[in-house]
């Protein structure tokens, strides 16, 4: 798999694969500030909810080391990490991992500690984030093949993938894992409109494992499902409520309606760090709207005449009723959810 996002203390650099350029060309970009992080988030170079975790946790070090070398206070420091996470905050509004990122490392910043605590305490949790990331990925992996073991033909929008995550994925990881126990298994990708993650990330994923796969696009789900083509379907999530209601990439909602009518299984797959235990139900979760550029034009190419409107949320919220199971690190949990810490 694919090394998408290293960090190295000897130069507190960030490596990231940039993602936006996949599949035609791995890139790498190096963050070496604070602001160089932020913008990856911003920009998509990195995406997917747990990695932008992880990227946040890596740039609130990148951060702390930046102010160490100067040779700042502590107090002074504290000031100006507070003022970076409050501007890492407002890079993406969706995905409550980044939330929970930079709470852990605010914890460990304002805590009664020596600076020299403080540092190694710091460099700790950020690997941590990433590495239990994996760690708990490879149990979601396991839990969800217990539930789609005995299907032939999965389908997965977005991608929740190695490259959404610290390594190896959600809603992919569940696939990698039912395609250890069954390899012939074969994964329809929706494309996903309008970044094309799954088309792009998810088939590139795919097709590295050689994990049999077809992309279709998004209209396509329905007619699938009316012929028998699809007898499972696990996605990611950006945030689940309380009550299990999930959000995720805009259309997780019309293929549960849809996996509803046609009685598919609906699996969502996701680490305990995206529950947000502060929120209820899906209405109070913010949708994050993106660029109408997305929409309008593909490369250099105008899909819209050029004054049309569009409208351009990035995910929507899957009703807890219509989810058949929530699987985290922890083991699955059926309707009707209640979540608690
Ligand atoms: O806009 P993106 O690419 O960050 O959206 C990603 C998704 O919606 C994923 O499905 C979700 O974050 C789960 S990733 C394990």
């Amino acid at each position: 798999m694919i090394n998408h996002v290293k960090y190295e203390l000897s130069t507190n650099i960030l490596t990231v694969l940039d993602q936006r350029k996949l599949p035609d060309e791995e890139i790498f970009l190096n963050c070496s500030n604070g602001e160089e992080v932020a913008i990856a988030i911003e920009n998509l170079t990195v995406r997917g909810a747990p990695l932008i975790g992880v990227t946040a946790a890596y740039g609130i070090l990148i951060v702390w080391n930046n102010f160490l070398k100067k040779g700042s206070d502590l107090k002074v420091i504290q000031d100006d990490l507070a003022k970076y996470m409050e501007r890492l905050s407002k890079t993406r509004p969706t995905a409550v991992n980044l939330f929970w990122a930079i709470n852990e490392m605010k914890l460990i910043v304002n805590s009664n500690r020596s600076i020299d605590e403080i540092n190694s305490k710091l460099l700790k949790r950020a690997i941590d984030i990433h590495e239990h990331d994996i760690e708990n990925n490879k149990k979601i992996g396991v839990f969800g093949a217990s539930l789609l073991k005995n299907t032939k033909n999965i389908l997965t929008h977005c991608n929740a993938g190695a490259l959404a995550t610290g390594g190896y994925g959600t809603a992919v990881g569940v696939i990698r894992a039912v395609h250890d126990l069954n390899p012939v298994i074969h994964i329809w990708v929706d494309e996903t409109r309008p970044v094309l993650q799954g088309a792009r990330l998810t088939a590139y994923e795919l097709y590295k494992e050689q994990i049999d796969h077809s992309v279709i696009c998004d209209n396509m789900a329905a007619s699938l499902m009316s012929k028998g083509k699809v007898d499972g379907i696990v996605i990611g999530a950006d945030r689940i409520t309380k009550n299990g209601d999930t959000a995720n990439k805009i259309g997780s909602y019309s293929l549960a309606v849809l996996a509803d009518y046609h009685k598919i299984p609906f699996i969502v797959a996701a680490p305990q760090s995206t529950i947000d235990f502060s929120l209820e139900q899906g209405s109070e979760i913010p949708i994050e709207e993106r660029d109408p550029m997305e929409i309008k034009m593909v490369g250099n190419r105008w899909l819209t005449p050029r004054k049309s409107n569009v409208f351009n949320p990035a995910f929507d919220v899957v009703p807890s009723n219509l989810i058949t199971a929530i699987v985290t690190e922890l083991g699955i949990s059926e309707y009707p959810y209640s979540f608690k810490k």
